[in-house]
């Protein structure tokens, strides 16, 4: 697996300081109020996961599941819900987690969806943007990383279900996406 890597963009020490800094901001913005943390499934499984072990603060967890319509390196903005949340959010405040904001269409169709369900709040928490690539305007709150308009695997990302296990993030040599 690690011979089909191009360049790595972050090490697992970078993101582990980085993560670390994103949960102590968090529980600061939320210590007054409950949080209730919604991973987007499946690639922010990784990133959740770290992310809530740096918060410091009692908080709830929920999963929603998307499938995206499109080819893996295109979203077509067309969001299919395979996996709800499994309890009301209303009057809670909502933090929705995301690997990564490309086009920004997914998390701003689950915006829209949740915001009609009654937070008391609701913010949005992406690992990697990549603000190049907006087609839709999105207001991102926290982000751990700003990626220029690459295509990156690891630390829950994938290139047609692989890599998601890689503890680091990276590019793929071009001769990975011609073999597939
Ligand atoms: P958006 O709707 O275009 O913002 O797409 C978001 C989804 O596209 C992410 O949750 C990822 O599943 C996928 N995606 C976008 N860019 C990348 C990438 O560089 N690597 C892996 N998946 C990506």
């Amino acid at each position: 697996m690690l011979d089909e890597l191009e360049r790595t963009l972050f090490d697992e020490e970078r993101i582990r300081t980085r993560i670390a800094d994103m949960g102590r901001q968090i529980a600061r913005d939320y210590r007054e109020d409950k949080l209730l943390l919604i991973g987007v499934l499946k690639g922010a499984f990784i990133f959740l996961a770290d992310l809530v072990r740096a918060i410091s603060i009692p908080v709830g967890i929920d999963f929603v599941g998307v499938s995206s319509y499109g080819t893996h390196t295109k979203s077509t903005g067309v969001v299919r819900i395979v996996k709800d949340l499994d309890a009301p959010i209303a009057g809670n405040n909502v933090l929705v987690v995301e690997d990564i904001v490309d086009t920004g269409l997914t998390l701003s169709y689950l915006a829209t969806l949740f915001r009609e369900r009654g937070p008391k709040s609701l913010r949005i928490c992406t690992f990697l943007d990549k603000p190049e690539r907006r087609e839709i305007p999105l207001a991102v709150d926290y982000v751990g990383f700003t990626i220029p308009n690459e295509f990156v695997v690891g630390y829950g990302l994938d290139y047609n279900g692989r890599y998601r296990n890689l503890p680091i993030v990276a590019t793929l040599k071009p001769s990975v996406y011609s073999k597939s």
